[in-house]
């Protein structure tokens, strides 16, 4: 069925052509991210058992996704990128692990068929989208995980103090730069110039409305939120 008009249209985010990066993206990122430190952060929240599902959204090149498919039954890996979804899905291959579908949609048009899973996990993804539309994505998500279920989300999140922004962003600028390179500065630049990163209160008040419970939550830097939370 045709979406309405108004609907935000998900493959037009202002980010970068996820298609393009994927080859390059996690040699990219690891200069500037402890990408094995997130994950476990996030596994060690979730305690998975041998037989819950995850769902990620926004799986990217999937590393968070085969960490947990070695603790759970079933991973379903989502992204909008086909690109991305590839890429992902030859590193299951290579790695021998069979227990992830990568499915292709959207944090608005995913639809899950299965039983509700266990856990859902979104990082660095739902910035992508406007507030109003975050709001909508959170819905989805929480209608979709099992009562008591948890929910992972880590973002570029702004918990600076806006009366001195400018300070604050070229503070941040200038820091990505020295840890991972003058290309990674442009595309923090870029991100804050042009993408959906919206402040911590809206964040949380987004989190709340959509009937989770935030149970931790933590800043770094003043530009990276984790908010760990269960359906209550
Ligand atoms: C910055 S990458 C993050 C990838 C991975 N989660 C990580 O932590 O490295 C953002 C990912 O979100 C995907 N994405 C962007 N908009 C999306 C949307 N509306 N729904 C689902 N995925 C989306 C992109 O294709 C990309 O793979």
């Amino acid at each position: 069925m045709a979406s309405p008009p108004w609907q935000y249209h998900e493959p037009e985010h202002p980010g970068p052509d996820f298609d393009a990066v994927a080859p390059s993206y996690d040699h990219n990122m690891q200069k500037f991210r402890d990408i094995q430190g997130e994950i476990e952060e996030i596994l060690s929240f979730l305690q998975l058992q041998i037989d819950d599902t995850v769902l990620e959204m926004g799986t990217g090149t999937g590393e968070f996704a085969l960490a947990a498919a070695r603790r759970c039954a079933q991973v379903f890996a989502i992204d909008i990128s086909p690109g991305m979804l590839d890429l992902a899905r030859n590193k299951a291959q290579e790695r021998g692990v069979d227990n992830i579908r990568f499915l292709s949609g959207g944090f608005l048009t995913y639809r899950h068929r299965d039983k509700p899973p266990d856990a859902i996990v979104s990082q660095i993804a739902l910035h992508h989208l406007p507030d109003f539309w975050k709001q909508i994505a959170l819905l989805n998500m929480a209608g979709m995980l099992r009562p008591g279920g948890r929910l992972c989300l880590r973002d570029i999140v702004y918990s600076f103090d806006p009366q001195g922004y400018e300070r604050e962003i070229e503070r941040f600028i200038v820091s990505t730069g020295e840890r991972a390179g003058p290309g990674f500065a442009q595309s923090m630049t870029r991100h804050i110039n042009k993408e959906f990163s919206t402040m911590d209160w809206i964040m949380r008040g987004l989190i709340e409305r959509a009937g989770l419970l935030i149970e931790k939550e933590d800043h770094k830097e003043g530009f990276l939120g984790l908010y760990l939370c269960r359906k209550v």
